[in-house]
């Protein structure tokens, strides 16, 4: 059994997909912990009622992102997890702490990258007046919304769109394609090469 921890920072709607996918799918893995930097992120409570372990790190209650980053990787490494996974995890983190899950650790972020990374993505494409859309799932490198991509999800950019209607078509493919991506890991079927995932059958 693979052992999975999952770091969320609110309504953590993409770690409830991937609980549910690996009940449902019987993968060979564990979700051993969701930790939350919040202790208000409403994905919280839906992790214990899966009788999830649950732990909160309070980041506000660090002095800089070195000493959190430090109490964080101390907490998950609690449970020894082959796989970290940020799902809305709205935090910088140090290269330091990259370093340490190098090759183990992924990312969703609501945008095709490298198009539109940091914050307020789907405004971001809205402005830009793109005419498709998306979400990417990637390995994290020290460079922020980067690092080898694992997979990728378009959706239409609607005349009529606006922050909402964008984010909620983008948010259902995030359900799908993050599952996938997080299984192909446990599978052991993803080979980093340079910038590129190679992804076996
Ligand atoms: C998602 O759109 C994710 O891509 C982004 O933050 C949002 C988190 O949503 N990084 P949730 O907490 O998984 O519901």
């Amino acid at each position: 059994m693979k052992k999975i921890v999952i770091l969320i920072s609110g309504r953590g709607s993409n770690m409830q997909a991937i609980v549910e996918a690996a009940a449902k799918q019987q993968w060979p893995a564990q979700i051993a912990a969701v930790i939350s930097n919040r202790a208000d992120a409403g994905g919280l409570e839906y992790a214990a009622s899966r009788g999830i372990p649950t732990a909160v790190v309070v980041s506000k209650q660090f002095a800089t992102r070195d000493v959190f980053d430090a109490a964080l990787q101390a907490k998950i490494d609690e449970f020894a997890p082959d796989l970290v996974v940020l799902a809305g995890f709205m935090r910088i983190l140090t290269a330091g702490f990259v370093e340490h899950y190098a090759g183990r650790m992924l990312n969703i972020h609501p945008s095709l990258l490298p198009s539109f990374v940091g914050l307020a993505t789907h405004q971001q494409a809205i402005d830009a007046g793109v005419k498709v859309h998306g979400v990417t799932v990637h390995f994290v490198t020290a460079e922020l919304d980067h690092g080898p991509i694992v997979a990728q999800a378009v959706v239409p950019v609607l005349d009529d769109d606006n922050e909402d209607t964008l984010s909620h078509r983008v948010l259902e493919q995030e359900h799908q394609i993050y599952p996938r991506a997080v299984l192909q890991f446990v599978e052991g079927k993803l080979r980093i090469d340079g910038n590129r995932v190679h992804i076996s059958n």
